[in-house]
C-alpha cells in the first residue's frame, strides 16, 4: 500500500532545526523554533509548574479515564482567564483537547458540520498549519490581506475590503494576539470594526488564542476577543496553554464555542464531545491539571502571573535592543515596527534571498518568511545580529 504513496513533505520548522543542528559554526543563531528561550537558550519549565507536578506526583490517586470533555475545573478556569466574565457563562461551551492545535481540530470539525459549502478565512500568512488543517478537515481555505511586508504594519483596509464582502456561511479565523508568524497585531479600535463588521456580514468569528499573555499582558491581550464575544451572538475560540504555561509537550488547550443561548452552547458541547469521542476519545490529563492547580492556588497563581510577565518583559527588552543595535549601526529605520510588534515572533520582510545569505555567511537560521523568533535572541548576540542583518539588506 505505502508504495502508492508518495513521501509526505517535511514541515519548514523541523527542516530548519536538522539544519541549524548540523552547522558546526560555534556562534549560530536559532531564530527558527517556536518556543520561547531564555538568556541561556533554554526552554524552561516554570516554577509554579514544577511546583504543581510535585503536587500531583503526592495527591494523584487513580490513572482512571477524566471524561471526553477532559479536566472540567481547567476549562471553566480557562474559561474565566479568558473571558472575564463579559458573556453568561451558560453561553459557553468548551471541551479539553490535545493543545492549541488539537483545539482548533475539534473546532474545525464542528465548522465541517454545520457549513457543507462554506468557506475559511484566514491571514496572509498565517500560522503555517493552518491551512493544510483547513484542508485536512474538508474545508476550503481562502487568506484575506494581512501584513505589508514593507512597513512592517497590518494591511488593514485592504484586509476589511475583504471582511466587509462576506457573508454568513463564512468562517474568519482571527488570532487573539500575538500574531504569527507576523508580530503584527490589531489595535483595539480596529477590533472594534472587525466586531462591527462581522455583525454586519453574519461571517462565523474563529479565534485562535496560543499566546494569551505573551504581548501586552493577559487584559490588553483578550481586548479583541473578549469584544467579538460581546459583541457577537456566536463564536468559536481555541486556547492553547503551551507558551503561556510553557507546557509544550503536555498539550493541554480548551475548544470552545460560544452559542447565542444556553441551547446554541448545549447542542456545540455535544457536537464536540461527539468529535472529540470518534477522534482520539479523551485528553491527556497531566497539563491541564497543572494548569487547574495554579490557577485555583493564589501563590502559584501570581508566581505563574510574575513569571509570565517575565517572559514577555524579556521579549520586548531584546525587540527594543535589537532596533536599537541596529539604528546605531546604520542610521536604518527600517527595522522600527519590531518595537511595535508584540510576542514571540516577528516577520522582518526580507527576501528569500536575504534569509539564504544570513544562514550562509552568518550561521543566523529563520524561516524561509523572515520570520524570526525573538526569544531566540540573546543579548550576547544581538550586535552579531544587528550588523549580518545590515549587510544583508544594504
Ligand atoms: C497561532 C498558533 N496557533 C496554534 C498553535 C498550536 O499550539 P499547540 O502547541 O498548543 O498545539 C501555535 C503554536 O505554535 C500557534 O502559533
Amino acid at each position: 500500500m505505502f508504495d502508492e504513496l508518495e513521501k509526505a513533505p517535511l514541515d519548514k520548522i523541523f527542516k530548519l532545526l536538522a539544519q541549524f543542528r548540523a552547522d558546526e559554526r560555534e556562534d549560530k543563531i536559532d531564530l527558527g523554533i517556536g518556543v520561547y528561550k531564555d538568556e541561556n537558550g533554554n526552554t524552561p519549565i516554570m516554577r509554579a509548574v514544577k511546583k504543581a507536578e510535585r503536587q500531583i506526583l503526592d495527591n494523584e490517586t487513580t490513572k482512571s479515564y477524566v471524561g471526553v470533555a477532559g479536566n472540567r475545573e481547567f476549562c471553566d478556569l480557562i474559561a474565566d482567564l479568558v473571558f472575564a466574565n463579559i458573556i453568561d457563562k451558560s453561553r459557553i461551551a468548551s471541551v479539553q483537547a490535545p493543545g492549541g492545535t488539537g483545539s482548533i481540530w475539534v473546532l474545525l470539525q464542528v465548522i465541517k458540520r454545520a457549513r457543507k459549502k462554506g468557506k475559511i478565512w484566514i491571514s496572509d500568512p498565517s500560522w503555517p498549519n493552518h491551512y493544510p488543517m483547513c484542508e485536512l478537515a474538508g474545508l476550503e481555505p481562502n487568506y484575506y490581506p494581512y501584513f505589508d511586508k514593507d512597513s512592517g504594519k497590518v494591511k488593514f483596509a485592504e484586509m476589511m475590503k475583504v471582511l466587509d464582502r462576506l457573508g454568513p456561511k463564512d468562517t474568519v479565523l482571527l488570532h487573539g494576539c500575538c500574531h504569527n508568524p507576523t508580530g503584527a497585531n490589531l489595535t483595539n479600535e480596529q477590533w472594534d470594526i472587525v466586531a462591527d463588521s462581522l455583525k454586519k456580514t453574519g461571517a462565523f468569528p474563529f479565534i485562535d488564542l496560543a499566546y494569551l499573555g505573551f504581548g501586552d499582558g493577559i487584559e490588553q491581550d483578550a481586548y479583541g476577543l473578549r469584544k467579538l464575544a460581546s459583541t457577537l451572538d456566536e463564536m468559536m475560540l481555541a486556547f492553547s496553554a503551551s507558551k503561556n504555561f510553557g507546557l509544550y509537550r503536555e498539550r493541554a488547550g480548551v475548544a470552545f464555542a460560544i452559542g447565542k443561548d444556553k441551547n446554541g452552547a448545549e447542542i456545540a458541547f455535544s457536537q464536540m464531545g461527539n468529535i472529540v469521542r470518534a477522534s482520539y476519545s479523551q485528553p491527556p490529563d497531566h497539563g491541564a491539571e497543572i494548569v487547574r492547580i495554579i490557577l485555583q492556588d493564589e501563590k502559584l497563581r501570581n508566581e505563574w502571573q510574575n513569571e509570565l510577565d517575565e517572559m514577555s518583559a524579556r521579549i520586548k527588552n531584546l525587540r527594543q535592543k535589537l532596533v536599537n543595535a541596529i539604528k546605531e549601526r546604520s542610521n536604518l529605520e527600517d527595522f522600527n515596527f519590531l518595537t511595535e510588534h508584540s510576542g514571540m515572533f516577528s516577520l522582518l520582510g526580507i527576501s528569500k534571498e536575504q534569509v539564504d545569505k544570513l544562514k550562509k555567511d552568518h550561521a543566523i537560521y529563520m524561516l524561509d518568511d523572515s520570520r524570526i523568533s525573538i526569544a531566540g535572541i540573546n543579548e550576547n548576540k544581538i550586535d552579531k545580529l544587528a550588523k549580518a542583518i545590515i549587510e544583508v539588506t544594504q
